[in-house]
């Protein structure tokens, strides 16, 4: 029987859950993999990568601060990759001795909103922060035809950076400003009856502290919100917790966690996860 070697590279990377996601995972589908959490400093990180294939590894997660870097490695990178300059999944090819750099960021974010019935097609998307989680979702959020996708953060120049990153999008998608603004543009142009609907925190906010937001980003009582962050413990956050004032509706995002992990799963092994069985033994075993 095959045995993959697999791991996940980051700093710090004590924390991480993937180690047991992904023995949950090859339990469920009978297989046999070694998978560890590998803490790599950011001088060691190429040489890392490339004797963790060169001695036999089949795949890796990356996980902060390699998701840009660790693109110096790449033989290939996918097409999501290209577009958001970041990856968190390797994948080695030992016939042709090639790495390939995938994301499965933004799927998995897409899969687990499909699963708790969040809309996106026609509705307005609030992304709070514009670092490199909020660029890895927003590709797979615009594929789902939102009516705009609204972008917030604290340094108002970085907002700018993003909106040019996306906007340089293929011109046979229909991905360009008209969908993609941010929150002052939105709150000039807006109608009345144009709200947000969904409210997604990609910010380290809050952390030290509690979380607050300094703009208005109108919300209804049917708004949802969804943190990118999650909590091993319980499904608070900062965020939800200042969330939950105005709003029943909040998610962490332990649900992606599981769904990017379980993508990373199937491009590696050719296996699908059920991803609801994992979610329990995630927190019950
Ligand atoms: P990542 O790759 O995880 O997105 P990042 O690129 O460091 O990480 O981005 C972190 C995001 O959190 C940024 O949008 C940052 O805002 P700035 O661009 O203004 O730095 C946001 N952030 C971090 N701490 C914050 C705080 N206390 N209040 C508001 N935003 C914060």
């Amino acid at each position: 029987m095959k045995h993959y070697k697999l791991g996940v590279i980051g700093d710090p990377i004590e924390h991480s859950l993937s180690p047991k996601i992904h023995n949950i995972f090859a339990k469920q589908a009978n297989i046999q993999i070694d998978y560890q959490a590998y803490k790599v400093d950011e001088n060691d990180l190429e040489p890392f990568i490339e004797d963790f294939f060169k001695s036999g590894g089949d795949g890796l997660n990356v996980t902060l601060p390699h998701k840009i870097n660790c693109l110096n490695v790449a033989d290939k990178c996918s097409a999501d990759v290209k577009t958001i300059g970041a990856a968190n999944t390797l994948s080695f090819n030992k016939s042709s001795n090639q790495i390939s750099a995938h994301t499965t960021d933004g799927a998995g974010f897409v899969a687990d909103v499909i699963n708790k019935d969040i809309p996106i097609f026609n509705a307005n998307i609030l992304i709070l922060g514009a670092g490199g989680a909020a660029q890895s979702i927003i590709p797979m959020i615009h594929a789902k035809h939102p009516a705009f996708i609204v972008l917030d953060n604290r340094t108002q120049e970085k907002i700018q950076t993003v909106l040019d990153r996306f906007s340089l999008l293929k011109s046979d998608e229909p991905f360009i400003r008209a969908k993609l603004t941010d929150l002052k543009n939105f709150s000039k142009h807006r109608s009345l009856k144009d709200n947000i609907n969904v409210v997604i925190n990609t910010t380290s906010a809050g952390f030290d502290g509690a979380f607050s937001w300094n703009e208005d980003i109108f919300t209804t009582k049917d708004t949802i919100f969804y943190d990118l962050s999650y909590n091993k413990i319980d499904s608070s956050t900062p965020f939800l917790s200042w969330a939950s004032q105005y709003s029943d509706q909040c998610h962490s995002g332990i649900g992606m966690l599981i769904n990017q992990a379980a993508l990373s799963f199937e491009l590696w092994t050719g296996i699908k996860p059920d991803i609801n069985l994992a979610e329990n033994e995630v927190f019950n075993e």
